[in-house]
């Protein structure tokens, strides 16, 4: 009887390990063996390493740094076309190379590959990096990799072989129009491997005015899918992108190759370990101006108690 039972966990762990056959929590059930997050490792040794991506941005933890200046972002208005694709783990549009971005401590130029998103349910909860604990509706990662790589399997040797620019959803009550060429080909490819073309879309047009991209959060991290590679240097930007509820809930129509439905496509944060987490000098002008009401205030105060 003990046999038999070591024998099927011996099974299930073998294929579990033998396959790359990763899922989210949300996929994982009583009789679907597939690979979630707290098995990642057994799929990919990386994925339990010590500088793991998500994290949890804890604020008053984050150092600044006034060397983070804002980033030069070069090619970001022109358009382009592009494919947009169901990978069975989420969607992903393959972005041309022409776009690129350094500046802000970045420790090269980078050239952006592609762009995909992380979402939940019906618009629930779905971002991969919370702050202070808060997890966004969805959370768009634009993926970069140094000049001099061809692609992502070359960059991610190296420790800061790829740049990854984060951003997160906020719900509003409007639409948001430029995110409709995204949000109508959802309905083509709502099945794995499924793709359909964008036409005549600018990386601007799904990114914050470039004059809120002055406040982020920086840090060393990883892939935050197997194989997990701890090679990225991660930016995450403070303003958020509006979508409206329905916009949001479009992602849910997605389906996973099991024919559920495509939902909380995250991985859960990760511990932050040894590393620190700094911020950019866009928030100065937040912390002066709390610094000149402090200064206003304590004389005030002072003088109070002299008097009391
Ligand atoms: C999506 O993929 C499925 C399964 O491979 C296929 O049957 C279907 O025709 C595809 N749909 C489109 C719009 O390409
Ligand atoms: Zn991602």
């Amino acid at each position: 009887m003990l046999l038999v039972a070591v024998l099927f966990l011996l099974a299930s762990f073998l294929r579990i390990v033998s396959g790359s056959d990763w899922c989210y929590q949300s996929q994982v059930t009583c009789n679907h063996t597939c690979a979630g997050p707290e098995t990642w490792g057994l799929v990919a040794q990386n994925c339990s390493g010590r500088s793991q991506s998500p994290v949890n941005i804890v604020t008053r933890r984050a150092l600044q740094d006034e060397r983070l200046t804002p980033l030069y972002l070069t090619g970001f208005q022109e358009t382009f076309h592009s494919h947009i694709m169901n990978t069975g783990h989420g969607v992903k549009l393959d972005l041309p190379s022409n776009m690129r971005i350094h500046g802000g401590m970045l420790p090269a130029t980078y050239k952006a590959i592609q762009l995909h998103l992380h979402w939940g349910k019906d618009g629930g909860p779905g971002s991969e990096h919370l702050i202070d604990g808060e997890q966004f509706p969805m959370e768009m990662h634009i993926v970069h990799i140094k000049e001099k790589y061809v692609s992502l399997s070359e960059a991610v040797t190296d420790r800061t072989g790829v740049a990854v620019l984060g951003f997160f959803f906020q719900e509003s009550e409007f639409v948001n129009k430029k995110f409709g060429p995204i949000i109508k080909a959802l309905k083509y490819i709502q099945q794995p491997n499924n793709s359909t073309t964008l036409r005549g879309v600018s990386l601007d047009m799904f990114t914050p005015p470039q004059k809120n991209m002055t406040k982020y959060f920086r840090y060393d991290g990883s892939l935050t899918t197997p194989d997990c590679a701890e090679a990225v240097v991660w930016t995450v930007f403070e303003d958020t992108i509006p979508l409206s509820r329905q916009q949001l809930t479009a992602f849910s129509q997605l389906q996973f190759s099991d024919g559920k439905p495509m939902v909380r496509t995250y991985r859960p944060v990760q511990p932050l370990n040894e590393r620190q987490v700094y911020y950019s000098r866009g928030h100065v002008a937040a912390v002066s101006t709390v610094l000149l009401i402090l200064a206003a205030l304590v004389p005030s105060a002072l003088s109070l108690q002299t008097t009391a």
